[in-house]
Formats: structure tokens, sequence, C-alpha cells
């Protein structure tokens, strides 16, 4: 080497060496204990917060691991050094340099609370203008600013932590799935529709004008296939897209864990997926959950009025009139709303018998909200006294209403509150009554978990709009075997080999045991609607797989973002996505959905008509 190449390397040495002692840190912000003290450290992070007394000033230094608290004191920091401290804004990238020290005044809210450090040398990594809210915990910012400014967003803890929660159930998810000979394999994202009940995404193509390709609404088909490739056992952590209005448990892009075996019953799937659900808890959460009970989707709407009850509390539905069931406690008084009602159906408030009129009156404008739409709502109160006083006294007796409490296994004390209706509105609206009572009874905590399998749903379920039947689930559910005979005759009566994993009330999982053979798959299309034509153009790749060798198959799919948002106590799956879309589906950072050039749309043969 001459001397020209040494100096040039010695030069490029210096520089990575100067480089790399800038990027250096000895420990992070939540790393410091007494026995650091005395130590020289070095750290960097963001300034959370300066406090200036005059002598003295301190800095809390925060990164991803925690806050430590830096002290420069005048007659012990150098003064230049105090000075350009006191320039520094919060949010600041800083590097300091100094002594660790035991604190006089220590903090046991903090890791490092019980040290200081004692700064000797600092320099500013990369200033920062005044961030729009503060990063603390509580923060001031409302929802679309920290929306906007995400990445802000994220430095706070409680955001940070959800997205720490959800690297853990990732982690866990595939530790216990692997552990069972399950293999991750990706799907593609440029797909052709799967119709799972939602509107598709669609992006256009280039080179082929006119067509189009959807964004899977969920990998169903793939992973069937991979089950006639003979792969035995899939699962993916899969993005979805589903173009769909929006709700606080929805998003239009979110996460499933999507699982498929092959040779298994409906049994093996359950067992293995509470297994997965029971591994989460235990490793995640530290919570030993018990096993979980089954209900039928029939009970669980006669007895809770949804396919997705909330059994963390009881209050089950009663029912006072059920002619189908040839039940009667009502008939022969002459009250009208009872008498022309298929379904009279309540429940029973514990120890709610002694509230007042208005909140009585409360109740009853609950369940008229439009969107709930109930007529009226009835009300016994069952006295401590061992009366009774209800809003139907003109009607009924004291002992028909001494029979309602003894069926509804009234004490003195509860309340009984009764709707009536036509039956699955009756049920639904009676649902969101027995909701808002367990959220009034604090029956509803989130630190309280109760996982519930709903089996045995229809096959089918009847559209108005269309007038039509539709796949509950989808069409690639087989029905029961012993219902197929009614699968032309009495369609709506068919239940399907599906089935749904319900925690505190949300529906956190759905699958079913799939049909495996053209044949029955082609009856299923006709059943939904479609010609022989349309069936073999959309589906036409998976029915001609099925006649090479389908094994029989079936899986489930969990909605990665709602399991988190429960496991993370929140009714919100926003607050687990690091670039969540807004209500209304935008991206409020990236701002999207946004046009495209003129030019994009020309390339892509689309005409915008009325933008
Ligand atoms: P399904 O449509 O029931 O089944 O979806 C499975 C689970 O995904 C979650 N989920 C959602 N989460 C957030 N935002 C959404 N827009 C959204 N939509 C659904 C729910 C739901 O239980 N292919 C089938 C599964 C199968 O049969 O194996 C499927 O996608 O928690």
């Amino acid at each position: 080497m001459n001397d020209k190449n040494m100096q040039l390397l010695t030069s490029r040495l210096q520089f990575l060496t100067k480089v790399l002692n800038a990027m250096l840190r000895t420990h992070t912000c939540g790393e410091l204990r007494l026995s650091h003290v005395n130590q020289t450290v070095t750290l960097t992070g963001w300034i959370q917060r300066i406090r200036d007394k005059g002598g003295i000033l301190w800095i809390d230094l925060r990164d991803r691991y925690g806050i430590t608290q830096l002290v420069l004191e005048e007659g012990v920091t150098e003064q230049a050094l105090i000075e350009r401290a006191r320039s520094f804004g919060r949010e600041y990238v800083i590097r300091a340099t100094g002594k660790v020290a035991e604190r006089l005044s220590k903090n046991d809210k903090l890791a490092t609370g019980d040290v200081e450090v004692r700064v000797g040398d600092l320099e500013v990594l990369n200033p920062s203008k005044v961030p729009p809210f503060t990063i603390e915990d509580e923060s001031d910012g409302g929802d679309d600013l920290r929306m906007k400014y995400r990445y802000l967003d994220l430095r706070r803890n409680p955001v940070r932590q959800n997205l720490e929660l959800r690297h853990q159930m990732a982690r866990q998810t595939r530790a216990y799935l692997d552990n069972l000979n399950f293999i991750e394999v990706e799907t593609p994202v440029l797909i052709k529709s799967t119709p799972e009940g939602a509107r598709d995404f669609v992006v256009p193509s280039r080179l082929h004008p006119g067509q189009f390709y959807a964004l899977p609404q969920s990998p169903q088909t793939f992973k069937q296939l991979l089950m006639v490739s003979g792969f035995d056992r899939y699962y993916q952590i899969v993005k979805c897209f589903r173009d769909e209005d929006f709700r606080a448990d929805r998003q239009p892009e979110f996460t499933q864990i999507d699982c498929e075996m092959s040779f298994v019953t409906q049994e093996d799937i359950l067992n293995t997926f509470e297994g997965l659900i029971r591994h989460l808890f235990k490793t995640v959460k530290g919570i030993e959950l018990p096993p979980v009970p089954r209900m039928t989707y029939d009970d669980a709407m006669r007895l809770y009025g949804s396919d997705k009850p909330d059994i963390r509390f009881g209050m089950p539905f009663v029912e006072l009139k059920n002619p189908t069931a040839g039940i009667d406690f009502t008939s022969g008084r002459n009250f009208g709303a009872f008498d022309g009602s298929d379904l009279v159906v309540g429940i029973c408030a514990p120890g709610c018998a002694g509230y007042s009129r208005k909140q009585l009156d409360e109740l009853t404008d609950y369940v008229k909200r439009p969107q709930i739409g109930a007529k009226g709502l009835v009300y016994v109160q069952y006295k401590t006294d061992g009366t009774f006083k209800s809003s139907v006294d003109k009607f009924y007796s004291t002992d028909d209403l001494k029979k309602w409490a003894e069926r509804f296994g009234a004490k003195p004390g509860d309340l009984m509150l009764v709707l009536a209706g036509e039956k699955q509105t009756a049920r639904k609206q009676l649902n969101e009554l027995r909701l808002l009572m367990g959220d009034k009874l604090g029956l509803r905590k989130k630190d309280d978990y109760a996982a519930l399998w709903v089996l045995d749903f229809p096959l089918l379920e009847w559209d108005e709009e269309t007038k039509r039947y539709h796949a509950m689930h989808h069409p690639f559910t087989s029905p029961k075997s012993e219902d197929l005979h009614m699968l032309e005759t009495e369609p709506g009566k068919v239940r399907a080999n599906a089935y749904d994993m319900v925690l505190n009330g949300t529906e956190i999982g759905g699958g079913s045991i799939r049909i495996h053979d053209r044949p029955t798959q082609q009856r299923m299309f006709k059943l939904l609607g479609f010609s022989d034509e349309e069936a073999r153009r959309q589906f036409g790749f998976l029915m001609e797989a099925f006649e090479y060798g389908a094994p029989p198959h079936g899986g489930i799919a969990f909605g990665f973002d709602r399991l988190c948002a429960l496991f993370g106590g929140s009714d919100s799956i926003r607050d687990f996505i690091a670039f969540p879309k807004n209500n209304a589906g935008r991206d409020m950072m990236i701002d999207t959905p946004s046009p495209v050039s003129e030019e994009q749309l020309k390339e892509l043969h689309i005409r915008v008509v009325n933008p």
C-alpha cells in the first residue's frame, strides 16, 4: 500500500470511529440502578422534560426502555454546558455522558428512580420542533392530531407498550403453532376476489386494460389449495383487506392468524385453537384460562340474543311468552303489547329494584333509541319487602308478577326488565339492554376474561335486500351431514360445521370444516344463486383442485388486532396497529386515499367520471 492509500485509509478509519463514537451509548435510559453508581455512562435519547431551578437543572431523558434523570449543577457542572442545556427543548435528541450517582430524593415510579446521571458532557444529535402535543402517558393531543403525527404518538409509553404486546402475541402464536408442526406460508396479495361478505378493494392492472386484481379479504381459497398440496398444517399472520363500514373493532386492512389443517374433525380444530388461546393467555398475560365452554348458535340467540354473547356475567334471557316453545305467562290480561307479540322476554338485574323513576326512564329511552328501536320497556320491581311494583300493574296481578319472578329466579331487591316483539328483533334489543346493565353493574371488567365457542351456525342467511340466501360464513363451509337432506327444500334450517370463538362479547375468530368435493361445492354455489358458468369462472380453480385428491380439511382465522386489543384491555383495535386508518378509513399521516396523477390514470386505462 502506498502512502497516499494509507493516508486515505487512516482518514476513513478516523471518520468511521468518529461516527461510531457518535452513535454509541453505553446503556439505555431504562437500565441504570444503584449498582451502577460511580460508573461513567453515555446515554442517548429524547428530552421528555427540562426542569430549571436556577442553580440546578434536571433533564428527563427518554428512550424506548425508560427515563433517566440527568443533572447539571452550578459549581459542579461546567457553566457553558449548563447554558447550552438551557437552550434545549422538548424532544431534542441528545447524547449525555456523566457519572451515575445515588439520588437524594428517589422516584419510586421510575425503574431508574434511585439514580441520576451527573452530566460531564452533552451533545445535541438533532434538535426538534416543539411537538404538537405532549409526549407523555396522558397526552393533551386530540385523536386526529395524534394520528397525523403518529410517529410522535408512538413515542408515548402506552402506545409503544401496545405494540410490544402485539409483538409478544405474534411471537407466542408462532411458537405454539411451530411446535405443532404448522408451517407459515405466504399467499399472494394481488388476487381475484374471494367472497367473504364484504366489498373488495380492487387494483387496476396497467398491462391488462380493463382488468383488475383484488386484495384478499382473507387467504381462504389459497389455504385450502395448500391442503390439496399436502401441507397439512398451515398458518400465516397475514394482512386482509375489506372495504366495509367502519367500527371501533374494524379496520379496512387488518391482520388475521389464519390457519388450516387436513385430516381433522371439528373437535380437533376446536382443541388445537383453544390451546392457542390458552397458550397466549398463559405466556403473555400469565392467566390460566379455564377450558372454553361451548354453546350452540341457537342457544346463544335464545339465551343472550347474540351470536357473540359476553358471558363474563349471567343475566340470561327468560321467556315469558314463546308460543312455538309452548310458553305463556302473559295471556288473558288484555295487555296489547304482549298479546300481539311473538316473544315476550326479559332479564333480571340483580339488586336493581330500587332504581328511581328517572333511572327506569333512562333505560326505556335507551331501548327506544332509533339504533335499538324497541317500542317500550316493561319493568317489574321486586321490592326488598317482597312487594311488587311494575309498569304493567294495571294488567297483571301480584300473583302474575310472583309467577314471573319465579320464572326469572328473581329475589327481593331484583329488577325484571321485559321486552316484547318479533322474535329476532326483541332478542337483539334485549341483548343491547343486557350489555348496558352489565356495564352499569360493573360486570364487564376489562381484566376479566371469558371465552366461548359458538357452534352449529346456520349455513345460510336470508338477505332481504337481494332476496336470496347468502353463506353465513363463506361458500366453502360444509353443511352438517345430518341436515344435508334439507339443503334444497328448507335451506334456512341447514346448520353448518362452523364455529366462532368469542372473547368478552367480541368475535375473535371464526372457521369451519370445508367442503372438499366438487359436487357438494357446486351444489352450494347453485344454492347461493351462482350459475354454473359464474361458479366455474370465479372458482373453477378450486373445484378443479378438489378433483385431484383434496383431503378433508378445515380451519379457522383469528382477528389478530382484536385479540391484541382485548389482551390490552381496550375496545379500539386502532391502538394496537402501528399506523391505523381513522374512522373514515383515512390515513391522516400520509393523507390517503388521495388522487393520482392524470398520467397514472391514463396508464391504468381509468377515466374518473365524477371526481
Ligand atoms: P372471518 O371473516 O370470520 O373469517 O374473519 C376472521 C376474524 O377476523 C376478524 N375480522 C376483522 N378484524 C378487524 N377488522 C375487520 N374489518 C375484520 N373482519 C374480520 C374477526 C373475525 O373473527 N377465511 C375465514 C376464516 C376461516 O374460515 O378459516 C375468515 O376470514 O375477529
